[in-house]
């Protein structure tokens, strides 16, 4: 068309091919809150600096505020032939408001524009997903604190190892997701420098107030290099990375799931809202939630690896590569968004088949360790009491026996120094409750481990 902004420097059209393929607004719209008030925050500073007239500055604020308004309430839609958002609402001001609106650019650049608006939406979204990740924090600890006497067999080579309780299994998860927490906090730390006066990439001769800037849209400070600041873009990478160990962390309590869903564990059960059945198998209750966040875990590496890639050989300052950072950046934050919305109650109401877990506690040998340190507290080295329960397990497996229905006689034709305590000691519970160390699965380690979460959780 006849009207793009920089048209005076061309005397042909740019080709209806690359209009498409450069357009951006097809993903960038959802920046238009931060753009408006990334453009308020200029005006206004325009104004106090005498850069334009308080009249104009009052037309201009006016126009945004209508255009915010109207993009909100579905009056105005989005110009798909646009450029860019950016583009897209500074033409509907001048629509709207006339020759003011044709001021709001001076002594800035779309570039410093579209790097400002980025930081305010990571900053926007990695406080969202913080919320999300506190609220399913809580739900952790909550079905934790349901659980700290419910024993379940730990796993190594997802092999039944030794017992711990299903509290301390779900903690892990919420030392994870607390990190998750603590990470995201980091990112917005790393984001909350202001771009504007930076320009296109060499700054501006405008005497700008770059400070009052960055105090009306809650930035700590001003970028310090306006070659850097135009085209920095480690925060959308750091937020990259952050989600991605989100999603690895709930793909791996997804996993747990599916697996204790299965019939073979039937350690939970999730509520019907969060499970879904099969179009020709009558039995079946898929948990499809856990299965869908593992899967698009994929996603949220892709669109890592995608930003690292599209980085690396950019020379300074802006180049029109970096308009490729947003749809990765609003892929992984919607992936992270959704999976939580959904992961959350699921973990919420799902119930806990406290007798199944015990029951595949006792099986397994899960007591073998506590069956050498027995021998062990009673002067056995260990690796020689190590050998003695090697053989006694080898006899049990034969004889189809548990450690515990053992006769004492057997115990004592392996080794000597078994006595009739033997028991008390193998018995899961003292199993468990004995491993009371600091980070342990016993009883009351795990609720000093719940006191000290809640704790941070509250100060982080
Ligand atoms: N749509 C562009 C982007 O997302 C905005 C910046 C364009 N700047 C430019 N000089 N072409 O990166």
């Amino acid at each position: 068309d006849q009207n793009k902004i920089w048209q005076g420097r061309f005397s042909g059209q740019s080709a209806e091919e690359v209009d498409v393929f450069n357009s951006s607004i097809s993903f960038d719209y959802v920046l238009y809150e931060e753009d408006i008030k990334g453009s308020m925050a200029h005006a206004n500073m325009l104004g106090k600096q005498n850069i334009i007239s308080e009249e104009d500055v009052s037309s201009i604020l006016e126009g945004l505020e209508g255009i915010l308004m109207d993009i909100n309430n579905g009056a105005l839609q989005f110009d798909p032939k646009a450029e860019d958002i950016h583009m897209f609402i500074e033409a509907e001001l001048t629509s709207r408001i006339g020759d003011a609106g044709k001021k709001l650019h001076t002594g800035r650049s779309r570039n410093d524009q579209v790097a400002l608006d980025l930081r305010l939406y990571v900053k926007k979204q990695a406080a969202e997903i913080t919320d999300q990740l506190e609220a399913f924090e809580s739900v952790l600890i909550n079905q934790a604190e349901k659980h700290t006497e419910t024993i379940m067999p730990g796993y190594t080579h997802l092999q039944i190892a030794q017992p711990v309780t299903f509290a301390h299994h779900l903690l892990a998860y919420a030392q994870m997701i607390l990190r998750d927490i603590k990470r995201l906090k980091e990112v917005a730390d790393h984001t909350d420098s202001m771009p504007l006066g930076n320009g296109a990439l060499a700054g501006t001769t405008y005497p700008l107030d770059r400070q009052f800037v960055a105090d009306q849209l809650g930035f700590k400070t001003v970028t310090a290099n306006s070659l850097d600041g135009v085209s920095d873009r480690d925060f959308v990478l750091d937020m990259a990375y952050a989600l991605s160990m989100v999603m690895m962390h709930l793909s791996r309590l997804s996993e747990e799931i599916i697996l204790w869903c299965s019939q073979e564990f039937k350690f939970v059960e999730l509520n019907d809202a969060f499970a879904t059945g099969s179009s020709i198998m009558p039995q079946k209750k898929n948990p499809d939630v856990a299965e869908l966040v593992r899967g698009k875990t994929g996603r949220a590496y892709g669109n890592l690896q995608t930003l690292l890639t599209m980085m690396k050989g950019i020379p300074l300052a802006y180049n029109k590569d970096m308009q490729e950072d947003k749809e990765a950046l609003f892929d992984s934050i919607s992936t992270v968004k959704l999976a939580l919305s959904a992961m959350i109650p699921m973990m919420e109401t799902m119930s806990v088949n406290v007798d199944r877990m015990r029951d595949a506690a006792s099986k397994g040998f899960i007591n073998a360790t506590d069956c050498a340190d027995y021998l062990t507290k009673k002067g056995l080295p260990f690796r020689e009491a190590y050998g003695v329960i090697g053989g006694l397990v080898k006899y049990c497996i034969e004889e189809d026996l548990t450690l515990e229905e053992l006769p004492l006689e057997t115990y004592q034709s392996f080794h000597k120094l078994f006595e009739q305590d033997i028991y008390s000691v193998i018995d899961l519970s003292t199993c468990v409750n004995k491993r009371d160390i600091e980070g342990g699965p016993a009883p009351s380690a795990v609720k000093k481990q719940l006191a000290v979460l809640k704790e941070q959780l509250e100060i982080v």
